[in-house]
């Protein structure tokens, strides 16, 4: 029944979760392969080149992530490039992709998936000519952009339905008890994830949100209450006991206390940190024992690798991992975790 609430919220504000993973595959194909072309790089590959000339050519580092990029272009089902006897060429058979049919053909409620690759694609040139750029540095580059986008993409429908299923994950009982409970909430961004776990939970239970990017906590910070009323205008009264905390910190280095909070809640956060397996032992350690480790976290191969290169072209971020490692890293910390739908919705009691 908690299985079935928690589809029914997915299914709900995206229609079919597998034809939408599919429609974001070529989306964000679309922008990678983009950022190669204006660079003149399929242009460049219509004679055959050999690796080092490719590099050598448009300053690109031999690192994991250049050889990366290369094996997935030339995996793809439609590969964009081929490979013979040790050098490169375009293939004439497969035409690169044009961004008004894809979106033609792809639910418009999936259309924010566009404007987050077009503003994270930047990136990936810096990374492959390995000019290092972390987390902070791409969220807030260009006078915070990502963090700008990301606050709108925040309040669509698909983001909402997945904290919606979060909780119809939980047991009743999980979420009578979690209110006037403390709970630490790990990757909180601008505040709009704050605000209906708030309501969720009837301003009964004290949040304390961490986010490692100061532009972040700050529209956090400055919107709340705005934020509610947005959300519900007719929302409990938000008082200096109820109102949240913010704190600047990292889900691998969380600035807390042993023990600190009764139950921890995470969406879409742990492919953006260095070390998830590290962030998955953070909140084991803050979380008491009896407590709640709830939230949701897609992993392969649901994500396509392409988003995966876009997350990665940040020097610090994981990516995105597999259900067994998920469910691995939290054995470790001696943990059973229950994970259900594609988008990896999770819920475990803490020893
Ligand atoms: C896609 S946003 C999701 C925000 C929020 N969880 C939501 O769903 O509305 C990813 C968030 O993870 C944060 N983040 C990135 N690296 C992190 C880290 N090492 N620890 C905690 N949060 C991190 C980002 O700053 C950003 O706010």
């Amino acid at each position: 029944m908690r299985l079935l609430r928690a589809y029914w919220h997915i299914f709900k504000s995206v229609g079919g979760a597998m034809k939408a993973g599919r429609q974001n595959d070529l989306i964000f194909r679309y922008f990678v392969l983009e950022t190669l072309d204006n660079l003149g790089f399929f242009e460049y590959l219509k004679q055959p080149r050999a690796y080092g000339e490719i590099l050598a050519e448009f300053g690109f580092s031999d690192g994991e992530y250049t050889q990366e990029i290369f094996n997935t272009l030339l995996h793809d089902s439609d590969n964009v490039i081929v490979q013979n006897i040790g050098t490169y060429t375009v293939n004439p058979e497969v035409p690169l992709p044009e961004i008004e049919s894809i979106l033609a053909s792809t639910d418009s409620r999936l259309h924010f998936m566009s404007q987050m690759a077009e503003s994270l694609s930047d990136n990936i040139l810096d990374r492959l000519q390995e000019n290092d750029i972390g987390v902070t540095e791409i969220f807030e580059r260009d006078d915070h952009s990502v963090v700008k986008m990301f606050d709108g993409i925040m309040d669509t429908s698909i983001y909402s339905a997945v904290r919606k299923a979060c909780f119809a994950y939980l047991t009743s009982e999980e979420r009578r008890w979690l209110r006037d409970k403390k709970l630490i909430e790990i990757g909180c961004g601008s505040g709009r994830e704050t605000a209906e776990i708030w309501l969720h939970l009837g301003g009964e239970t004290s949040i304390t949100g961490v986010d490692p990017v100061p532009g972040m906590l700050k529209l956090a910070q400055d919107n709340f209450s705005e934020l509610l009323k947005e959300t519900d205008p007719t929302h409990p009264p938000l008082t200096v006991k109820n109102k949240p905390v913010f704190k600047e910190g990292s889900a691998t280095q969380l600035p807390f206390d042993d023990n600190s909070f009764d139950a921890s809640f995470w969406a879409f956060m742990l492919h953006w940190t260095a070390d998830p397996k590290m962030a998955i032992r953070e909140a084991v350690r803050v979380v008491r024992p009896g407590g709640l480790i709830f939230g949701s976290q897609a992993f392969k191969p649901y994500v396509n690798q392409y988003l995966d290169l876009v997350v990665r072209s940040s020097r610090n971020s994981f990516g995105f991992f597999w259900r067994e490692e998920y469910i691995k890293w939290f054995a470790e910390e001696g943990l059973e975790i229950d994970i259900a739908t594609p988008a990896g919705i999770i819920r475990v009691t803490n020893k």
